[in-house]
């Protein structure tokens, strides 16, 4: 069967090797895919993430069997919706599921509605309300823009002054484009942060492997807001009494409230979550796989991907085991100097050959030059994944592979796990 992967990040290259492991699978097609995707599938770029109308052309043209959209964008633009009314099966929720994303004010509204546990909040289109509400505000407070914003639309200013000049960046300068027009103002919570990415086909659902995202830019959680700078699998926060609070107080009743809604959710749900002194509440919902926890989780399981994806889409997942090798592993990105400011690109990479068995690299940000040398393109360029019995051990294989990477002006994070092995430690 061809496949068919929508997307060009370090995430897709996971799912798309993943996939690969099925016998059956013949082409996979990625659009756009990448530099370093170009190893494991047949990438076009051309066609972009957002190009619906050339996706779906493109697939039925290419006798695609099952498609995976992986982003955000075109799955808030119904890309899965087209590709249905074309006959062709896939996976990631319809435009009006992702909505759990793409409306930060549609999933607080559901949480309230439905008794989910989250964070207090109110919601505002005219800043001039908004700030007259931020000033009987208790400090830290939480901000942020409704719509799609790169994981960067949040601001968490510390006093007044600072939350005065959120709302103007957000709403009046539109810092995060048409996201900003309404703003959600939150209750700033406490407590370790877990993502739980989860299979569900609408009503089963089967939570993966925990994980652990670091989506501040420095070391020691400082500086600004990243698409994350590195996972480690599993979160060692989230224990299985953490689990079965989570499963009981928000994950079904997230499934029920969208069935309830009219718009039941299919394909990845992502839980960010606090474990906060008052139990579990929900930080946000992401329609789609987390970017770079799916190079984490994705790695640790044991059953067939394909299949999984199959049987959400024919909401059979309640009738298949799902398994996950035990141990652990880590991801760490590397980063192009600069990001998630401004950046250089079409810097040369090189990676050594020899790459141990247990450590892969995933690509993000890349291209080939048309001599065929591997370059920078993005912020995020390569996600360095190991996977070992221990957590301690699977890091220190990930960064023993890291800096052995080379390209000019690569910057990574030299702390990514340290929590979690305070963590463990206890
Ligand atoms: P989000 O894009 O909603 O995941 O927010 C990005 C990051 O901001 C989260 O990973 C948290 O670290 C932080 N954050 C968001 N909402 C809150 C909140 N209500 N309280 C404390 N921190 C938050
Ligand atoms: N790593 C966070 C996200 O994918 O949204």
């Amino acid at each position: 069967m061809n496949l068919l992967v929508v997307g060009g990040g370090g995430r897709e290259h996971a799912i798309i090797k993943k996939l690969k492991e099925n016998p059956t699978v013949e082409t996979i097609y990625a659009l756009p895919g990448n530099g370093g995707i170009a190893q494991d599938a047949v990438c076009v770029p051309s066609i972009g993430a957002k190009d619906i109308d050339q996706i779906v052309d493109f697939a039925k043209s290419h006798a695609v069997g099952f498609a995976v959209v992986a982003p955000d964008d075109p799955l808030a633009l119904g890309c899965v919706d087209r590709l249905h009314e074309a006959g062709i099966p896939c996976f990631g929720p319809e435009a009006k599921a992702a909505r759990i994303e793409a409306s930060k004010v549609f999933a607080k509204n559901l949480m309230r509605k439905y008794g989910i546990p989250t964070a207090r909040y109110e919601v505002f289109n005219d800043p001039a309300k908004a700030l007259a509400y931020l000033q009987n505000a208790s400090f830290p407070i939480v901000v942020k823009a409704d719509g799609l914003a790169l994981g960067k639309g949040v601001l968490i200013p510390e006093n007044f002054r600072e939350a005065e000049s959120a709302v103007k960046s957000i709403m009046e300068d539109r810092a995060f484009g048409d996201s900003g027009s309404e703003i959600v103002i939150e209750e700033f919570l406490t407590g370790p942060e877990v993502s739980v990415l989860a299979f569900t086909d609408g009503t089963a659902i089967v939570p993966m492997v925990s994980s652990m995202d670091h989506k501040r830019a420095g070391d020691g959680d400082t500086g600004p807001n990243t698409g994350g700078m590195g996972t480690v699998a599993p979160n060692p926060c989230y224990t299985p009494e953490a689990a079965a609070a989570c499963m009981e107080s928000i994950f079904l009743p997230t499934l029920a409230a969208m069935r309830a809604e009219g718009c039941p959710f299919k394909g990845c749900l992502y839980f960010g979550l606090m474990l906060t002194p008052d139990g579990p509440k929900v930080i946000e919902y992401n329609c789609r796989f987390g970017d770079p926890e799916t190079q984490v989780v994705l790695p640790l399981l044991k059953t067939d991907l394909l299949t999984v994806m199959q049987a959400v889409e024919n909401e059979t997942l309640g009738d298949l085991p799902v398994e996950w090798h035990d141990g652990s592993a880590a991801c760490v990105i590397l980063a192009s100097g600069g990001y998630p400011g401004s950046y250089e690109k079409g810097r040369e990479i090189s990676i050594p050959k020899d790459l141990p068995a247990n450590v892969t690299v995933y690509h993000a940000g890349d291209k080939r030059t048309e001599d065929g040398t591997l370059v920078t393109s993005g912020g995020r360029v390569l996600g360095v994944t190991a996977v070992g019995g221990g957590l301690e051990a699977a890091l220190k294989d990930a960064y023993a592979t890291a800096e052995r990477i080379c390209f000019e002006g690569r910057y990574l994070r030299h702390d990514i796990g340290k929590r979690a092995l305070r963590a463990l430690e206890g």
